[in-house]
């Protein structure tokens, strides 16, 4: 298999798109650790997959040191570190954010990536791999879709995503990322239930259809495996071809106008 004998921390992965990741990893043979706030969903999920659940709090450093000493306690080393944590999105306008709207993006989705690597680089061998999961919001901008501060966020989070390849590449530690564009999540409603969206999204993306979590989780198994072995400091877009669309050809589709 892909990741025979491998260990993974994967951070906020009690559901959604975290949850589909850490199911690639172990089906592709890797040993995983789930770590999250929910504690009874990523227990429920770490007997489903053979793996471990930690729950540690990601916005301080004590909880992300946690998060790694406990990870490295069950598992003994850290060959794949997925940062897939981020803050509920809201749709705040940029006159309504609060400052703790920029904290909590800052924190959770940049600082704590930082924070883990520090922690878990004395853990990581030649071959290990750092996957961060970013967004297509990172270099587009979705309005009405989430909050500004998780779009800048994101941006911030490829730059250090190339920072870190650089940092960790004299160690044999590769850093990439992974940025989905429409996810048909495996909690709450989907964005395919709405049959309007389900018609946008078949006229717009080339593929016809919103990515699952096991898409964006094959994208993180491909980047933590040796096929990648030589691939560092890359943001992987895994779209379903939706940013090949020139934008107003897009909008035209969308609209339904031939
Ligand atoms: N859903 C999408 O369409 C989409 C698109 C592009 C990128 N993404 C990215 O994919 C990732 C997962 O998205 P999702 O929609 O599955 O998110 P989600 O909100 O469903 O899950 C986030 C997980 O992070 C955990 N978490 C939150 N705060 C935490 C903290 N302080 N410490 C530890 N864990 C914490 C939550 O408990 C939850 O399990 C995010 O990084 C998101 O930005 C999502």
């Amino acid at each position: 298999m892909l990741l025979d004998g491998r260990t993974a921390l994967v951070t906020g992965a009690a559901q959604g798109i975290g949850a589909g990741i850490a199911r690639v990893l172990a089906s592709n043979g890797a040993r995983v650790v789930i770590v999250d706030i929910q504690e009874t969903e990523a227990a429920a999920l770490a007997r489903e997959i053979g793996g471990h659940a930690v729950v540690a709090d990601l916005t301080t450093q004590e909880g992300c040191r946690h998060a790694v000493s406990e990870a490295v306690n069950l598992i003994g080393k850290l060959d794949i570190i997925v940062n897939n944590a981020a803050p509920a999105r809201n749709r705040s306008l940029i006159g309504e954010i609060e400052g703790s709207d920029w904290d909590i993006h800052g924190t959770l989705i940049l600082q704590a990536a930082a924070w883990l690597a520090a922690a878990a680089q004395p853990h990581m061998g030649p071959g290990a791999s750092i996957v961060n999961i970013s967004s297509v919001t990172a270099r587009s901008v979705g309005e009405d879709q989430c909050t500004w501060p998780y779009h800048v966020a994101k941006s911030g989070l490829d730059q250090l995503t190339r920072y870190l390849a650089c940092r960790l590449g004299p160690s044999g530690v590769r850093v990439n990322a992974v940025a989905p564009a429409l996810v048909d999540r495996d909690v709450g409603r989907k964005l395919s239930d709405d049959p309007e969206m389900a018609r946008i999204i078949r006229a717009t993306v080339p593929l016809g259809r919103a990515a699952t979590a096991a898409d964006i989780g094959n994208a993180v198994a491909f980047l933590s495996s040796d096929a990648a072995s030589y691939i560092t400091g890359q943001v992987l877009t895994v779209d379903g071809g939706l940013g090949t669309r020139e934008v107003f050809a897009a909008g035209i589709l969308a609209s339904g106008e031939k």
